[in-house]
């Protein structure tokens, strides 16, 4: 199974739930080398989703892909959809996309056309649709965490029901062992229990062993400060937007089909900051 973004979050728990799986996984990214020292083992291809070049020699000979569309790809025509133009032309055993909630209706997302471009296709595919990621704490929140002990963010009282990504990787591979089970299915994927960032702030507090609070702002500061992090205007844009839906209860909704599909509820984001409480550690 050919694994784009093997890198990333949700890609990097594919891969390790396929090879958990015994299921033969080729992962596949734009720093082959770096793959190939993070997985030993685990076949590497390169993979540039702006580069079509790479697209056929890396799925040549795939039995399926597992899809994912990178934050800083929004052209998803000649990229995504393009790679799954010739994943249909290389009879492409079965393509797992994984979307984000609400992409079936919301065309605004970028996700929407590779949806649309799947179902139209002659493949064989699933979508996943996860909600708020619990890696969110490693990434976008993660320095104001370590050099502040705060989490700065628009979202009120709003609550996230907190998916690790590691479970996204569990339901990729669960389903690349029986994709005739799973063909044509949209699944909306969430944890097992939505909490607000008092809640998150508590956990890490009581985890870390110092206290970290949460500070509610509004939209145009926290637009500020995530520009002023690094990150480009438009994703910065879109996390504020993203973070501000969060109080009109946009990602609190807990859905029930991961745990049917897993047979065990989701892992939580306590379970998340116990295993990798040392990304959080305080610089002194
Ligand atoms: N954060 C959330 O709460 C949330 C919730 C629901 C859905 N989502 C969706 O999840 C997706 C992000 O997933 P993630 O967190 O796993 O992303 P991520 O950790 O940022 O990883 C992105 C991956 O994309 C790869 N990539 C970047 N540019 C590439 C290129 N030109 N060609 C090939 N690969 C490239 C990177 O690999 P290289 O290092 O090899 O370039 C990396 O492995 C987005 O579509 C987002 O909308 C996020």
């Amino acid at each position: 199974m050919l694994v784009v973004g093997a890198s990333g979050n949700i890609g990097g728990a594919v891969v390790s739930a396929l090879t958990r799986a015994g299921l033969a996984a080729r992962a596949a990214g734009t720093h082959p080398t770096a793959l190939e020292n993070r997985y030993p083992g685990v076949e590497v291809a390169r993979l540039d989703l702006l580069d079509p070049t790479t697209f056929a020699p890396a799925l040549d000979g795939a039995a399926g892909m597992f899809l994912v569309r990178p934050p800083a790809i929004a052209k998803v025509g000649p990229t995504l959809n393009a790679l799954l133009g010739v994943a249909e032309r290389l009879q492409v055993g079965h393509v797992v996309f994984s979307s984000v909630t609400g992409a079936d209706t919301n065309r605004v997302v970028p996700h929407h056309r590779v949806e649309e471009r799947l179902r139209e296709s002659a493949l064989s595919w699933t979508i996943l649709r996860p909600g708020f990621f619990s890696q969110n704490l490693a990434d976008a929140y993660r320095s104001d965490i370590v050099n502040d002990d705060r989490i700065l963010l628009p979202s009120g009282e709003g609550r996230a029901a907190f998916i690790d990504t590691r479970d996204i990787g569990d339901v990729a591979a669960l389903v690349f062992a029986a994709p005739d089970a799973h063909r044509s299915a949209g699944y909306v994927l969430t944890g097992p229990q939505a909490l607000n960032f008092d809640d998150v702030a508590a956990l890490l507090t009581s985890e870390l062993g110092r206290p970290i609070r949460y500070e509610p702002t509004s939209a145009l500061p926290y637009l500020r400060h995530v520009h002023a992090q690094g990150r480009p205007w438009v994703q910065a844009i879109v996390q504020t937007v993203l973070h501000t839906g969060l109080r009109r209860g946009q990602a609190e909704n807990v859905d029930p089909t991961l745990e049917r599909l897993l047979g065990r509820p989701g892992r939580t984001l306590a379970q998340y900051v116990h295993d990798n409480r040392e990304l959080w550690a305080s610089p002194a």
